[in-house]
């Protein structure tokens, strides 16, 4: 029977296996959740929005006779993760998570780990400071009790309510980014400080090793904890466990 994989996507990880899905001829749909005001062009049929949380992603696998599920959400994206542990257990649909190795501090770095957004807050509760704040548009309202630091926001889509700091700038860009930029950015700003989310992957570590050459300490929100499941950090081993790859090595 043919496949038919559905890719919960909205990472450049889902991209790249959309594209080797269909240069593989396998297809399949990718599923975005829609906080994204244009998403990245695919080259599989694409589905928009929440399905309803786990009970729904069932009627979702079910109706649409998905045969594989691929997690390449975010590695922050943890409650569309946790639905798909508990719904592919439900509908009995195999599932394998596509994601990026988590960065690591190396030699330069001066990180402070926080466990959550709440703890990134806290970590603020200091004197003003130029701060570049790298946790996407969801959290920014969260961080409003700190309001004595300019902040240096980037964001994919220009903030649609009003922003909860007093002083800051927004630079719009999707990324990925360069070192060089990321160098400049962090010096034309004199920023003395960065707040970064552990997303893993090469398009958003050039900050991380701007401001490792620039002595910038960093915060560093770690990942939440997911449940046990397969997890892959290549393409290629998606398309193996698949069974799409003659040397069959498996994951
Ligand atoms: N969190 C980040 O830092 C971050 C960064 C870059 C990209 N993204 C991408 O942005 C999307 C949303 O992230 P989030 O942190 O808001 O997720 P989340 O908190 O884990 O998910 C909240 C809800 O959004 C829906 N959803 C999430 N991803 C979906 C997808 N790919 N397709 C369909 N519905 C989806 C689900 O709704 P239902 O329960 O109704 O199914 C889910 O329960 C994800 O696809 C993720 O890959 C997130």
């Amino acid at each position: 029977m043919a496949q038919n994989p559905l890719i919960l996507g909205g990472t450049t990880e889902a991209t790249a296996l959309c594209l080797a899905l269909s240069e593989a001829g396998i297809g399949g749909t990718i599923s975005f959740a829609g906080r994204v005001a244009r998403p990245v062009r695919q080259p599989l049929p694409q589905r928009v929005g929440g399905f309803g949380g786990v009970a729904g992603l069932v009627r979702y696998l079910k109706e649409q006779r998905i045969s594989h599920v691929i997690d390449a959400t975010h590695p922050f994206a943890a409650r569309m993760s946790r639905n798909a542990v508990r719904a592919c257990a439900e509908a009995d649909v195999p599932l394998i998570a596509l994601s990026r190795a988590p960065w690591r501090a190396a030699s330069g770095d001066s990180w402070t780990h926080v466990p959550d957004i709440a703890g990134a807050v806290a970590a603020l509760n200091r004197p003003a400071a130029r701060i570049m704040l790298a946790v996407g548009r969801m959290h920014l309202a969260e961080f409003a009790p700190n309001p004595q630091h300019f902040y240096l926001l980037r964001l994919i889509d220009a903030p649609d309510a009003p922003l909860p700091f007093p002083e800051c700038e927004v630079v719009q860009d999707r990324g990925p980014f360069t070192y060089a930029g990321d160098l400049a950015l962090m010096q034309a700003q004199r920023i003395d400080l960065v707040v970064s989310k552990n997303s893993g992957g090469s398009g958003a570590q050039a900050k991380l090793l701007a401001a490792r050459a620039l002595g910038v300490p960093v915060v560093m929100i770690d990942r939440p904890a997911l449940p046990a499941r397969l997890e892959t950090h290549e393409v290629a081993a998606v398309l193996r466990w698949l069974g799409h790859d003659r040397t069959d090595r498996g994951v």
